[in-house]
């Protein structure tokens, strides 16, 4: 008998303001044109004033408890995956505890940039596998929109608001590739690579600070990077590629997306697709994406889904799981 961790309900929130391409046209020397052949990206999501990362996650983790059937008092844990927490401290896991009702268990961050979803699945896994908790929220929320250059176009037409959520619940399975549930995952770093994604504050500067990339150099990575944490968390799990239902990639780049899937040996059909719509919304991606693909009908019980992720650190990683 092996326990996994098996998705019980997912949930999403987006903002209400939506900022097309050809808003930045009027700003910044750039065309819509360039945007969507470059990145895929059409329209992406902002925050209103006001409106912080723990507001997005605690719609997204309501949207999921409803999903799932369960009320805040049910669940043991809730981990979200932030770059862009409302404060230093405290955590926004434990304000969106506070926002959703949650008065028992624990609440923590995990910060892996645009990995984040992906380390924070891996924690939920580790914590139901170990017996520590049964049922886990895993949240991915942003508000990239706060730490853009508006003057950079390198970055500032990329990055989008959002996020998403699910409820992870512990279940038998046989320990075989057939159980539902997280079946692998893959976590790498390589702080060498710091320098080419970051932001330029923190607490050693005293402000908040900026996106800075050498993009060309991020994608280089993760073309390289992506499809092989994937062929190795599929490994793990005891499969290959041709079991592959549904890759749900961290939406940063649909030229990434593609290579990783034609790396993979598979066709774009394949491919659960949210960058044209959301931007990069940095550890918020893959819950939207998953969210969107389940509540469209795509993503049914007993679907193998495969989610890979790279960002700032460099972080990035795998998770392969039966849905
Ligand atoms: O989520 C974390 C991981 N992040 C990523 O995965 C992002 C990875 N990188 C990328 O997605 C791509 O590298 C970008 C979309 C950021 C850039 O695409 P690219 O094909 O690598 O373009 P580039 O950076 O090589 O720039 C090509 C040209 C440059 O001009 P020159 O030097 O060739 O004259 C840029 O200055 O495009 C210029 N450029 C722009 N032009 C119009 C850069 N940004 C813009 C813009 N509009 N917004």
């Amino acid at each position: 008998m092996t326990i996994r961790a098996v998705v019980r309900g997912v949930g999403h929130y987006l903002p209400e303001r939506v900022v097309e391409n050809a808003e930045f046209e009027a700003t910044l020397d750039t065309t819509d044109d360039w945007i969507r052949s470059r990145s895929g990206i059409e329209r992406r999501h902002f925050a209103a004033e006001g409106e912080t990362t723990s507001d997005l996650a605690a719609r997204a983790a309501g949207a999921a408890l409803s999903d799932a059937g369960l009320t805040a008092g049910d669940l043991d844990a809730l981990i979200v995956a932030t770059s862009t927490a409302d404060l230093t401290f405290p955590s926004v896991a434990t304000m969106v505890q506070d926002k959703i009702g949650m008065v028992t268990g624990f609440a923590f961050d995990v910060q892996a940039v645009c990995a984040g979803f992906i380390y924070a699945l891996a924690n939920a896994q580790a914590l139901i596998a170990s017996g520590q908790a049964s049922r886990v929220m895993v949240i991915g929320a942003e508000t990239f929109s706060r730490i853009l250059d508006m003057t950079d176009r390198g970055t500032c037409v990329l990055f989008g608001d959002g996020a998403g959520a699910l409820v992870l619940e512990a279940a038998e399975g046989a320990g075989t590739p057939a159980d539902r549930g997280i079946l692998a995952t893959d976590l790498h770093s390589d702080g060498r690579h710091r320098d080419i994604l970051y932001v330029d504050g923190g607490v050693s500067t005293g402000t908040s600070g900026v996106v800075k990339m050498q993009g060309r150099e991020v994608f280089r990575h993760a073309v390289e990077k992506l499809a092989a944490t994937a062929h190795a968390a599929l490994a793990k799990a005891g499969l290959g590629e041709d079991d592959v239902d549904w890759i749900v990639p961290h939406q940063a780049n649909l030229r990434i997306i593609k290579a990783t899937a034609q790396r993979m040996g598979l066709p774009m059909e394949r491919v659960i697709l949210t960058v044209q719509d959301h931007g990069n919304t940095s550890a918020a991606s893959i819950p939207l994406a998953l969210s969107v693909g389940k509540h469209d009908g795509r993503i049914r019980q007993g679907h193998l889904v495969v989610t890979e992720a790279i960002g700032g650190g460099l972080a990035w990683g795998s998770v392969v799981l039966r849905w």
